[in-house]
């Protein structure tokens, strides 16, 4: 096996991450997902804790952090809601990170601010798994839509990606973007309303990647050439002003008539939870992995996450 760059580390953004590493965690995955189908389990773990602190609501990546530490054979600390901690009593986030570090051997990080895993970090000696830090960045997702894309097509490079809905605040696809420019991909396709747009800074990193890439607030003229078509939820949580949330959150609904103006070997994916962006009558669609193999990836690879964080 290659080094294991990630013994140790926090893992705090997808910008951290060589393509060695992506590759040494879709090999671990690999495993992983083996291991479960065979037996369910093993014991590698049997010695960690692993401490979730969740200050933001979660079901995916909380969900499957516990499973795979229990299939790995360790133990957890669930703290999802902070309310029932004393956190609701002031304490600083400081204090909380350092005493869930006294317990455990790693911490699984969820909140609200951009940069707060970044700050946990600095608590504590333990590695911080940024599980989503407001719309910042969401790492450990990005590792999971990548290996989902490379295990259904072989590889990223020469493929067309279409990321579609709230490209501003969507930390999904800020992460998913970094990882997709240490590939070579053919054309990335950034589909917003005008107040929904990626980032500008990210937009010239995919440029300065000499990746091409289209901007457009139309679906329409991009779906032919899509390998990977990528949906996300319009943020509600991120918005100062309910109308304008209101007035964007259905402005791209894929439905099954959208469904065949998409190649009949291209994939669509969604990070979930899923509001109204992907109708129902899509879910059976056999391009439609999200409810399927994107889901069930999220598990091996956040087995294969903890295992090289927490053993050389
Ligand atoms: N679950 C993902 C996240 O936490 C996507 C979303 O919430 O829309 O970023
Ligand atoms: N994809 C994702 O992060 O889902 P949750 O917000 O439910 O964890």
């Amino acid at each position: 096996m290659k080094n294991n760059n990630l013994f140790g580390k926090d893992i705090l953004s997808a910008d951290q991450f060589t393509r060695d590493d992506i590759e040494m965690v879709i090999e671990r995955s690999i495993k992983m997902r083996e291991i479960v189908k065979t037996k369910g389990a093993t014991d590698i773990l049997h010695d960690k804790i692993m401490a979730a602190l969740f200050y933001e609501p979660s079901s995916r990546t909380y969900g499957s952090f516990i499973a795979a530490i229990q299939r790995l054979g360790g133990g957890f600390i669930p703290l999802q809601g902070i309310s029932y901690s004393s956190v609701a009593k002031g304490e600083t986030l400081n204090d909380t990170v350092a005493t869930f570090a006294s317990y455990s051997d790693v911490i699984v990080f969820r909140h609200p601010q951009v940069g707060a895993a970044k700050l946990a970090s600095d608590s504590t000696t333990i590695p911080i798994i940024n599980a989503g830090d407001g719309p910042g960045e969401h790492p450990t997702q990005a590792l999971l839509d990548i290996f989902t894309i490379i295990d259904h097509f072989g590889t990223v490079d020469g493929k067309t990606v279409t990321l579609v809905g709230d490209l501003l605040n969507g930390r999904t696809v800020h992460s998913l973007i970094t990882l997709l420019l240490l590939y070579k991909p053919k054309l990335i396709q950034l589909v917003a309303p005008e107040e929904l747009r990626m980032p500008a800074n990210t937009v010239k990193r995919i440029k300065n990647a000499k990746i091409s890439v289209v901007e457009t607030e139309s679906l329409d003229e991009i779906l032919a050439n899509t390998d990977a078509l990528y949906v996300t939820r319009v943020q509600k949580e991120r918005f100062q002003n309910l109308t304008v949330y209101e007035k964007l959150k259905d402005r791209f609904v894929i439905t099954r008539e959208t469904m065949k103006h998409l190649a009949s070997d291209a994939i669509l994916m969604h990070p979930f939870p899923r509001i109204t962006e992907i109708a129902t009558e899509v879910d059976s669609d056999s391009r439609a992995l999200y409810l399927r193999e994107q889901i069930t990836n999220g598990m091996y690879v956040r087995m294969a996450l903890l295992s090289l964080v927490l053993q050389k």
